[in-house]
């Protein structure tokens, strides 16, 4: 296959991607290619630009450089209605003084289909989200759930090659939101449809990606499997943005921290080992006794599953987790570090 061929089947493909506001670069440079019926992410903090990057794709908003291809086809400079695309607006954007039906069916009355055609279509979305027995209510009297799930109506009903997700679950309360994306989820890949999802969230991003793109001022740090990006963070801020982690300036020789310029050591909450400094063989496990980390127990939080240990080291702070029986506070206890990843100003080093 050549590359133009390879090229050509690409559901969204995003190169050099700029955005300014004044003189500020809100997206800056930004690539990223999403294969078709694939999931992924942009995740980052507030105000990283997501939502800017996403807006561009579906085309509410210009871009300063770059170009955007869906399905192989260059959308720049077209408007929203005549890109294959379709958005789920972070607030849904839902029409007050419309029913849930003729919400969904607005986008295909602006294109005039027929209205057999668009009761047909209409009532087969509202079945995929299982909203037919609402077609008639209006929006403020069905739950945040069944808005949500209307909104993705409307944009289903577009039958876009590319769907566009803008934190599709902020506004549901915690419960609703880990069954919300399991439904979207496996809507998604039950329709194949190439998605791209805005989050801040990495526990929404990591359930239900493909690949995730983490964010970072503008630019994208890293794309990467769920997995792998907790696994093998490139970067000191991926590493800490997605799961926690444990920082510690220096390196560590035989089982002690040894100083070193612009280099830091990061350890993940599991890979924090707590032995009793009392129990029997602890000393013997490892280093000798004078070369390892001691710390004592100084928080013991309940997190259902398991417990977070949070101990004290010398002049720090590290997390530890414990699965099944925990330490009481004020235990002593020698810190052994496994696993630990090394960065050289806020870059990964390669070494394990
Ligand atoms: N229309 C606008 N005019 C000026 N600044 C904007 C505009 N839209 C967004 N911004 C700024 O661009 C940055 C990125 O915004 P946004 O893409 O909404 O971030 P995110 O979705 O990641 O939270 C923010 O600092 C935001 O204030
Ligand atoms: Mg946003």
């Amino acid at each position: 296959m050549t590359t133009q061929a390879a090229r050509a089947t690409d559901g969204l493909r995003i190169t050099g991607l700029v955005k300014r506001f004044g003189d500020r670069t809100v997206v800056d440079d930004l690539d990223l290619t999403v294969h078709p019926g694939e999931l992924v992410s942009l995740l980052g903090p507030s105000g990283c630009g997501k939502t800017t990057t996403l807006r561009m794709v579906a085309g509410f908003l210009a871009a300063d450089g770059g170009s955007i291809e869906i399905e192989g086809k260059d959308v720049v400079g077209l408007p929203p209605e005549r890109r294959p695309s379709a958005m789920v607006f972070q607030n849904y954007a839902l029409w007050p003084h419309m029913t849930v039906f003729k919400n969904v069916a607005y986008p295909l009355r602006l294109r005039r289909l027929p209205k057999h055609e668009v009761t047909d279509r209409v009532e087969h979305v509202l079945g995929l989200v299982n909203l037919l027995h609402h077609r008639d209510s209006r929006p403020a009297t069905i739950s945040g759930g069944e808005q949500q799930r209307a909104a993705l109506a409307r944009a289903l009903v577009q039958e876009p090659q590319l769907l566009l997700l803008d934190e599709p679950l902020s506004n549901l309360d915690a419960k609703l939101r880990v069954k919300v994306r399991e439904d979207i989820r496996e809507l998604q890949q039950r329709l194949g449809i190439t998605t791209v999802l805005v989050t801040h969230d990495q526990d929404e991003a990591l359930s239900m990606s493909d690949r995730i793109a983490v964010m970072n001022g503008g630019r994208i740090e890293q794309v990467s499997a769920p997995d792998e990006l907790y696994t093998d963070p490139r970067t000191e801020f991926v590493a800490g943005f997605v799961g926690q982690l444990n920082s510690l300036p220096g390196r560590l020789v035989g089982g002690r921290l040894v100083p070193e310029e612009g280099l830091l050591t990061g350890v993940r909450p599991e890979d924090v080992r707590l032995i009793p400094v009392d129990e029997p063989g602890a000393s013997a496990a490892g280093h000798a006794p004078q070369d390892r980390l001691r710390g004592r127990v100084v928080r013991v939080v309940p997190r259902g599953a398991f417990h977070e240990l949070v101990v004290e080291v010398e002049d720090r702070t590290l997390h530890s987790l414990a699965v099944g029986q925990s330490l009481p506070v004020g235990q002593e206890v020698y810190v052994d570090l496994a696993r630990p990843l090394l960065f050289r100003d806020g870059r990964r080093l390669q070494e394990r």
